[in-house]
């Protein structure tokens, strides 16, 4: 275990900016991490759970400890004609579990395709996109503890997903550590192709439908439309879409007839993207920050941005979003 003081963190969050941490502990083990909770230095600090970096705003330096959790490997658990169970490490990266699987033909998370972060944060906000939520492929979650080092598991029940959402990012949230994620996927896989431009993207790319097309498919639509972290910094989605009742969409399809949104539940989600452009946010700069010219949704470094730069964009498009269409934008990355 290396425990490194006064550490840049520009090089561990998507967003690439810069931020130091009094303490950063790389944990490599469950066993290192049991008894690194228990030493002097974590109980005598407030402290960060840090996995990809990939939703995650830093507007100040980190006055504690941040531990990075690097857990890896990957293990069947069990298989049969229909099915495999699959046990993945918390601090394996997401998009090379998604190739893994896709490349064996197990289905579930193809359309999860190129999404950035690890493993073990993919419960937290329930990734999703066309389509699909890793919810509906989770088996259940392992954690440890934090108060007393004992490993637990959370069944999928007892997660409490919705909506980029889970019990891990409210009522437990800072008390368990994820070890690991399993997952059940489908070795004889219904395809979905009916998001969007899958469909267009196979086409296209004169392709089958199939786990591994999907993927490679969806893995060209996301690189035409949001942004490559390594280029403009970015932690995808920065806000979550909002959801309003029937009467509000009733009233603000009088105004804007043309506005997008989706049934969810009893209610109707309004694409947040659709919005943003609507009130002439998309592609503005703000400073450093700026809205990402082809899918407004997404916020980006521009050059240098320091997170504070990022949020004051973030709360300009909240307060114009207000006086425009009375829905209230909420922040979808974790903001420190
Ligand atoms: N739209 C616009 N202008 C924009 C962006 C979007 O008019 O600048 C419209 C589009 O035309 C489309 C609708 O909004 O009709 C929805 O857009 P899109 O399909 O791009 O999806 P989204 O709702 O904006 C969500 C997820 C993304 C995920 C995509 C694709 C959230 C918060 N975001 O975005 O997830 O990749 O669907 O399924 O739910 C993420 O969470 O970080 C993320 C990227």
């Amino acid at each position: 275990m290396q425990i490194k003081e006064n550490y840049s963190l520009k090089a561990l969050n998507t967003f690439g900016v810069e931020a130091r941490a009094k303490y950063l502990v790389e944990l490599n083990s469950i066993e290192e991490t049991q008894k690194f909770i228990k030493s002097d230095l974590f109980l005598n600090n407030k402290f960060l759970l840090l996995g990809g970096g990939s939703n995650i705003l830093f507007t100040q330096d980190y006055d504690g400890v941040i531990l990075k959790i690097n857990y890896k490997g990957k293990d069947i658990i069990s298989a049969d004609e229909n099915n495999v169970y699959i046990k993945a490490f918390a601090g394996e990266t997401w998009d090379e579990f998604v190739n893994y699987c896709t490349f064996n033909n197990w289905g579930g998370i193809e359309n999860l395709t190129a999404i950035p972060g690890n493993v073990g944060t993919s419960p937290v906000q329930n990734i999703g996109a066309y389509g699909a939520e890793v919810k509906d492929t989770i088996v259940s979650v392992e954690v440890i503890r934090i108060e007393d080092g004992e490993i637990l598991t959370f069944k999928n029940e007892e997660c409490k997903f919705g909506y980029r959402n889970s019990i891990f990012k409210n009522e437990v949230k800072n008390k368990y550590i994820i070890t690991s994620v399993t997952f059940k996927l489908d070795k004889q896989p219904k395809l979905n192709t009916s998001y969007g431009a899958i469909k267009e993207e196979l086409e296209k790319m004169y392709l089958e439908p199939s786990v591994i097309n999907i993927s490679k498919a969806i893995a060209v639509i996301r690189q035409n439309k949001l942004p490559d972290p390594k280029v403009k910094g970015n932690a995808g989605s920065f806000f979550k879409n909002p959801v309003v009742t029937k009467e509000h969409l009733d009233t603000l399809l009088l105004k804007y007839p043309k506005i997008r949104y989706f049934p969810s539940d009893n209610d109707f989600k309004l694409a947040a993207g659709w919005l943003i452009e609507k009130i002439g946010m998309k592609g503005k700069t703000f400073g450093n920050a700026a809205v990402h010219n082809k899918q407004a949704l997404v916020l980006i470094n521009n050059d240098n941005a320091k997170g504070k730069e990022i949020l004051g964009l973030a709360n300009l498009i909240q307060q114009k979003i207000k006086e425009a269409f009375d829905v209230e934008l909420e922040i979808e990355v974790n903001i420190v």
